[in-house]
């Protein structure tokens, strides 16, 4: 266990920003007055606090926990019960972000009162306050806005499609395939989603979808026209072991800073460098003085 001082997050102090709750209505404004939407990924408790004091207004627990953080191989296997494991961890870390959550692969895909269920779940036991769902269902996007659950819609390249797709490829590269996107971004929209994720997306189809719709648009891989935009946390952060998507920008090699950081410790410890006398505990001066005497006499039982 770790006994280093944890105390309660003070909100987004160090990033030096006022601690003013983000909502999806309060997103809807910022689109309005054409502020840019910052979001990101987050899992845990430690990664989120740090990603909510530095400002970032919308953070998804995603089902790339799958990849990221489980191993899996893609993001199908994820359990809903694991998402909202996660989920906790990020609400009880954040302050000011919205905390939406991926609902996982086969949540949402059977009847619409189970992915109703399912949602009420994230909202209820994890403290979630959007789910996010991907491709055009609206029928579970108007039941799940009639059930007061704020919903985050997903088009483009939707990863749970994986298997459909036939990998993960760039979608609506054709002028009909594109005219099927920005209809089902409208129709998500009408239907009561509150925003929407592009990932994989032509920018210019990203951008004429962000033009046309009331709901703002969060992009992944979809250019820089969209509302706002989201990275995976260990992709912005270089905590991944493979060559990052063309879309991907790095901006730190954690990676290196955590793999040095833990072979100095190794070494450290193989040189008995670590822990040092102040970091160890001593006893207090009464009991060192009678323990040495107790020696003392253990050594030489005839004297005194
Ligand atoms: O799970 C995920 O990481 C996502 C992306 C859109 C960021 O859904």
């Amino acid at each position: 266990m770790s006994i280093t001082n944890f105390p309660a997050g003070q909100g987004s102090a160090s990033a030096g920003i006022p601690v003013t709750k983000v909502t999806m209505p309060a997103l809807a404004e910022m689109k309005r007055q054409g502020k840019p939407i910052s979001a990101l990924t987050a899992y845990d408790y430690s990664s989120s606090r740090l990603a909510d004091e530095a400002g970032i207004d919308l953070l998804l627990v995603g089902d790339s926990l799958a990849m990221v953080v489980l191993g899996h191989e893609n993001t199908l296997a994820v359990t809903v019960d694991e998402m909202l494991h996660h989920t906790r961890a990020v609400r009880r870390a954040v302050r000011r972000a919205l905390v939406v959550s991926d609902m996982p692969f086969g949540s949402y895909h059977g009847t619409v009162a189970e992915g109703l269920a399912n949602a009420v779940r994230f909202v209820k036991e994890a403290g979630a306050e959007a789910v996010k769902i991907e491709g055009p269902r609206m029928g579970l996007v108007r039941a799940l806005t009639e059930a007061e659950i704020p919903v985050v819609g997903h088009l483009g390249l939707t990863p749970q499609s994986l298997h459909r797709m036939g990998g993960y490829r760039v979608q609506a590269r054709t002028a009909e395939t594109a005219e099927k996107l920005k209809h089902d971004a409208l129709a998500l929209a009408e239907a009561g989603a509150g925003a929407l994720v592009l990932e994989g997306v032509p920018r210019e189809v990203a951008g004429a979808i962000t033009a046309g719709l009331p709901i703002p648009t969060i992009g992944i891989g979809a250019g820089p026209e969209c509302d706002g935009q989201i990275l995976v946390y260990h992709d912005l952060l270089g905590l991944t072991f493979a060559p990052a998507a063309k879309f991907v920008r790095r901006y730190a090699d954690a990676g290196s800073l955590v793999r040095e950081a833990i072979e100095h410790y190794r070494e450290d410890v193989e040189h008995r460098l670590f822990p040092s006398d102040l970091e160890s505990y001593h006893l207090p001066q009464a009991a060192r003085t009678e323990s040495e005497t107790e020696s003392e006499k253990a050594e030489a039982p005839g004297k005194a």
